[in-house]
């Protein structure tokens, strides 16, 4: 079955440069089986016709609260009843502001006021507007309240600033969507989110280490795996940071991610965030070594043969370990050979509470592949996860962290 099907999805779009994206988002939200209504502002009709609208998503698209014809079609109150899923992207500062100030004064400020389903904002607007005092209140107000935030994400705007207030990319918007209703349906109880009031930090992804401006060493880490599990400990109630190196992956609902690229930048985040953690999990795959002396300009291609000197980066987890208030500590071990030595080593040697071990030269497992299978050691314990896909794997292990958590307290 199609992750969206039968899904009712209400967007609201209104009036940003972001709305161009919006016919492909339609799309791609059908295509997972949602039926999708569209409504529009005003402000958002001067940047995108209702007609293409109304022909990707084969349903009439509503854009005015005092229509007759259109009410006597789908009133706006049978419109916010039919709704299981409202996602307003993009959101301008203009229409964050009138939904937190509760106001009704057009079809889609009413349709938030006069729904029962959960509403997904995702933010577009400079950089600075984002910033502003009074957007980050109208965000706050919003998020209080139980609005999902999609975003903003950070890179070049259509002004030429650069920074955050980008309304994310079609692709992530469609899997924080399938996320948020996947975690509706769900309706996990307070009691079944076993790790409420905990704070997880996750390293993922491959770190980059500079040869010169244009040139990097680097692995082939996905980051799928951290992010798998980031996205499990979010859902069982815990606070999440990610603190990733360059991954082509959304970032799960509700989690923070720190981007970084050098091992160098993530050992600093690493220690910032680890001492008032609870949980932390090495499942980054850090560079070894990084260039001694990177080149300020672009190296020029000349002798036949040149030489790179490295020098060893810190070891992330054992100086997280090594922390006086340490929080559990988990790594990860990707070996080729002799699994069990090797993790077992690193397990005692960087003073590990738990260490999952996999061999990434089994075909169909490990690096950046979609499944993935574990040996998890403890000091005094050894447990075998089967390969399964990451994200189960992920939510087995999540549960096994903190069921020796519970034991070791
Ligand atoms: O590279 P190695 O096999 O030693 O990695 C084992 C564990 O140590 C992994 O959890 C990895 O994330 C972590 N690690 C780290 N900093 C490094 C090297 C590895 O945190 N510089």
């Amino acid at each position: 079955m199609q992750i969206l099907q039968g899904k009712k999805i209400l967007l609201g779009i209104s009036g940003g440069i972001a709305a161009y994206k919006t016919p492909e988002l339609v799309r791609r939200l059908k295509e997972k089986g949602a039926d999708v209504r569209v409504v529009m502002t005003e402000g958002a009709k001067a940047f995108i016709t209702p007609l293409t609208l109304q022909a990707v998503s084969a349903n009439a698209v509503s854009d005015s609260l005092l229509d007759t014809q259109a009410e006597l079609a789908m009133g706006h109150i049978e419109l916010a009843k039919w709704a299981d899923f409202i996602l307003i992207a993009p959101a301008t500062a203009d229409i964050i502001a009138k939904i937190a100030a509760g106001m009704a004064n057009d079809l889609l400020t009413t349709l938030c006021l006069a729904t029962a389903a959960p509403i997904a904002i995702a933010p577009a607007m400079n950089q600075q507007m984002w910033h502003s005092q009074a957007t980050q209140k109208n965000i706050n107000t919003l998020t209080a309240w139980q609005y999902t935030l999609f975003g903003p994400g950070a890179g070049e705007q259509a002004c030429g600033d650069v920074g955050l207030g980008r309304m994310l990319d079609v692709p992530e918007l469609v899997d924080l969507t399938c996320q948020a209703i996947a975690a509706g349906n769900n309706n996990t109880s307070v009691e079944q989110k076993p790790l409420t009031g905990q704070k997880w930090v996750i390293t993922a992804g491959p770190t980059r280490e500079a040869i010169d401006p244009v040139r990097y060493i680097s692995n082939h880490s996905s980051g799928k795996m951290g992010f798998a599990i980031a996205a499990a400990a979010q859902e069982l109630g815990a606070e999440v940071t990610i603190i990733s190196g360059p991954v082509n992956l959304t970032t799960p609902l509700n989690c923070k991610k720190i981007a970084v690229n050098s091992a160098i930048e993530m050992h600093q985040q690493a220690l910032t965030y680890a001492p008032t953690s609870d949980v932390f999990v090495a499942c980054a795959a850090v560079a070894d070594y990084r260039i001694d002396n990177i080149a300020n300009e672009k190296i020029k291609k000349s002798q036949d043969t040149m030489q790179l000197n490295l020098i060893k980066n810190p070891d992330i987890v054992a100086d997280v370990a090594a922390l006086e208030n340490k929080p559990f500590t988990v790594g990860f071990a990707a070996e080729t050979q002799d699994v069990k030595h090797y993790a077992q080593d690193k397990l005692a040697r960087k003073n590990l509470d738990m260490i999952a071990a996999n061999n990434v030269a089994t075909v169909g497992q490990g690096f950046n592949s979609d499944n993935n299978a574990l040996t998890v050691f403890t000091p005094n314990n050894e447990k075998e996860l089967s390969l399964m896909n990451k994200s189960e794997l992920a939510k087995q292990l999540v549960q096994y962290i903190h069921q020796t958590l519970l034991g070791s307290q």
